[in-house]
């Protein structure tokens, strides 16, 4: 990625953009496996460096680029690592700064992101807020400037992305379970709207929809789905897709409630909805619902939705205008699993 500008009029060119997705070694354990994950990081990276480096054009420079970004948290601390050493063995050698990311800070900044070519960072307005959705958090963070974080509500045990994989399980979906469950509940919620009647209704929680703060809770609702799952007997693909609508719209109505009496108490001008469960189509559409002449809202496209370097990227170049200082301490920078904004 090449950057350029400052705090405002910032613009950026991706100059190459690779990934390598460890889904598929991951999907018989239904989940991370963290000892996995790092053999897989430690073979993958140096390979993703190369191949990127050749399609940017920079492989023959002494220092092919003026600075390194690397995330340090929060996240699987074993990973995180893995990143973190390869970044300063390369920050040394070529004798660059490296600068470290908090890992939800970027899923914001993804949303002024492209995959591909030359983009801009539009000029936002304050107070902002952030509906951070993955598969570890589940946080409404508060923006009153550029840069400036505080999270006013956040989950009190599973995250949404977490919740999402977990019930999929249940169901016998594969890992990522978001999408599969996405999947089955936007096939019926089609045919409800054509359909004149619906034979069976399943009705789970909504927890904390009406508690006075701008927390969540889901295990309450993952344990509902499991009880029902007990007590009806393994599901049958139509109870399935039931199942998989309700849970959808549950968690959805709980997420959308909490976030609109957020942008009311605070007066949000901008809302800012980020992370892997953003690429969620029913979210989506539910979080539109909130915009009008006085909101104007982001998501990132689809592809920047899930994990990403791009939003890494960027974060890493607002940081690095901001604190150079930083940067010079490239060895303190350490793995923090629990990093907070
Ligand atoms: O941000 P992310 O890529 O990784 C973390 O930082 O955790 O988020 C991954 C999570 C997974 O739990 C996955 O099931 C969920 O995002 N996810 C979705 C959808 N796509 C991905 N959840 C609901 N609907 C989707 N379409
Ligand atoms: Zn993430």
């Amino acid at each position: 990625m090449e950057a350029k500008g400052g705090v405002l009029n910032a613009s950026f060119k991706i100059l190459a953009n690779n990934s390598n997705s460890q889904i598929k070694i991951h999907i018989p354990y239904g989940g991370v496996y963290p000892a996995l994950a790092k053999r897989e990081h430690n073979k993958n990276l140096p390979i993703l460096l190369e191949k990127t480096l050749k399609e940017a054009k920079l492989k023959n420079r002494k220092s092919p680029v003026d600075l390194i970004v690397v995330t340090h948290g929060p996240g699987l601390e074993i990973a995180l690592w893995t990143g973190i050493v390869f970044a300063k063995e390369l920050a040394k050698k070529w004798n660059v700064p490296l600068m470290p990311v908090n890992h939800m800070e970027g899923h914001i900044f993804s949303v002024f992101g492209k995959q591909k070519g030359e983009f801009l960072i539009p000029k936002i307005k304050f107070p902002a807020l952030s509906l951070l959705v993955s598969g570890g958090h589940t946080e409404l963070v508060l923006m009153k400037n550029f840069m400036q974080y505080k999270i006013i509500g956040e989950t009190l045990d599973d995250a949404v992305g977490e919740t999402f994989d977990k019930v999929a399980r249940m169901l016998g979906l594969l890992y990522p379970g978001g999408p599969e469950i996405s999947k089955l509940a936007e096939f019926l919620r089609r045919k409800e709207k054509q359909a004149s009647e619906i034979s069976f209704s399943v009705t789970l929680p909504r927890p904390m929809l009406y508690s006075k703060n701008f927390d969540f809770s889901f295990s309450g609702l993952k344990t509902a789905v499991l009880y029902l799952i007990r007590d009806i007997g393994k599901p049958d693909e139509k109870t399935k897709a039931q199942i998989a609508l309700e849970f959808e719209n549950a968690v959805i109505e709980c997420l959308v409630h909490k976030t609109a009496k957020a942008v009311e108490k605070h007066g949000i001008k901008t809302l800012i909805v980020a992370g892997g469960v953003a690429a969620n189509k029913h979210l989506r559409n539910e979080v539109k619902k909130l915009e009008d002449k006085k909101i104007k809202l982001f998501f990132p496209i689809k592809e920047l939705s899930t994990d990403n370097s791009i939003m890494i990227g960027i974060a890493g170049y607002f940081n690095y205008i901001k604190n150079k200082k930083k940067t010079l301490k490239a060895g303190n920078i350490k793995a923090t699993g629990n990093l907070r904004l």
